[in-house]
Formats: C-alpha cells, sequence, structure tokens
C-alpha cells in the first residue's frame, strides 16, 4: 500500500523506541510520506527521521489546539513529559457517519479517560464514542490496584463499540475488559506481536 501511494500520511505518536524508531520499515516503501510527529521532538529524532531517509513534508503539530487534516479527522498533540526526556503525544480523532467518534491513540499517557473527555468537551458529536483502538495505558509494565479496576470500569460506562488495544494497554487490563464484557477485537499474534490480546504488527481494525 506504502509503493503504491494508498497510504498517505504518517502519524508519529511520540519519540519512544517502541513507537517511533522502527519508521524505517515504512520510509523504506515510501520516503517521500508526509509525517506529522507532535511538538517536542529532540534533535537527535528529527536527525533519525532523515537519517532514515525521509524526503517528504513533515509536519509538528502544536500542542492543546486540533490540527484538522481532513473534515472529521484532528490530530492533538497532548503535551506530557515522560521517561527518557520524552514531550507531547499525538492522538487522532475521526468522526465516523452515523456512528460517532473513533478516537486512536499511540500510547495513550495522557490517561484514556482524559482523552476520550477532551474529545466530547471538543469534538462536535465528541460524546458518542464509537470506537477506540490503541495503547490505553492502563497497567502496561503489568503492576495491579484499584484504581486500574476503575479505569477499566469507567471504560464501559462510554458505550463503546469497539475496542482495539496494543502492547500500551498492558495484558491483564485487557483481560479485566474481557471479564466485564467489553467488545474487544482480538488480534492474531504475528509478525512479533505479544498475543491475541493485543491487535499488533499487520492486524487491520476496522473503524466503520
Ligand atoms: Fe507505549
Amino acid at each position: 500500500m506504502l509503493r503504491q501511494g494508498q497510504i498517505e500520511a504518517l502519524i508519529v505518536s511520540h519519540e519512544h523506541f517502541d513507537h517511533f524508531w522502527g519508521i524505517g520499515s515504512t520510509l523504506r516503501h515510501c520516503p517521500n510520506i508526509t509525517l506529522y510527529i507532535p511538538q517536542g521532538f529532540h534533535p537527535h529524532g528529527l536527525a533519525f527521521i532523515k537519517e532514515q531517509g525521509h524526503t517528504g513534508q513533515l509536519i509538528t503539530v502544536p500542542p492543546d489546539q486540533p490540527l484538522l487534516l481532513l473534515p472529521g479527522l484532528a490530530v492533538v498533540n497532548f503535551p506530557m513529559h515522560t521517561l527518557l526526556r520524552v514531550d507531547g503525544e499525538n492522538v487522532l480523532y475521526a468522526q465516523i457517519r452515523d456512528r460517532g467518534m473513533a478516537m486512536m491513540t499511540g500510547c495513550g499517557h495522557g490517561g484514556v479517560l482524559n482523552l476520550l473527555d477532551y474529545a466530547r468537551r471538543t469534538f462536535q458529536g465528541g460524546d458518542r464514542i464509537h470506537a477506540l483502538y490503541g495503547g490505553l495505558h492502563i497497567a502496561p509494565l503489568e503492576d495491579w490496584d484499584e484504581s486500574r479496576d476503575r479505569m477499566v470500569a469507567s471504560l464501559g460506562q462510554y458505550g463503546i463499540a469497539k475496542l482495539a488495544c496494543n502492547h500500551c494497554t498492558g495484558r491483564r487490563a485487557v483481560e479485566k475488559m474481557l471479564e466485564i464484557g467489553l467488545p474487544v477485537l482480538r488480534g492474531t499474534a504475528q509478525n512479533g506481536s505479544q498475543n491475541e490480546l493485543f491487535v499488533g504488527n499487520g492486524d487491520v481494525v476496522e473503524l466503520a
């Protein structure tokens, strides 16, 4: 799809290694793809993008204001400061006709509930969340306590019809979601993806 120009842009969520350092695998097939990064990248990260052969447009998303990509599709850079001096995370919001909003995160450092509530406050129709995909950052290190039980329970109150998680959600968190009957889509555990709880490399999520 990259070689045939069927993918118009790549949204990089943030500068952490498991979300960014594999960028060469995309650029190898489409060096001139348009890239979106959150404001806050370090000079080494910017140099890495060049070293990996990027020749296309590089767009830096400023913090705290939705950048409209198309009618009904926006990227928002949530300011945050986390491990390894990483700043800012891009989150994608899409309005799907007759269904509601879809939110796609890389890791979800801003807190999945905060990010959903942002949609409610900010976007027309944002109170109806249809689908959620990404890193929900509930227990990525597999530590567990009551506050995480409450997060999973709260997630169940948004009426989300499709939920798909990547590894940044945590295995235990996905198991808890399944236990309380949330509509979790399963992956295939192929291409290095850890297990079927996560939708990973080569898996497809159809949001509409
Ligand atoms: Fe992550």
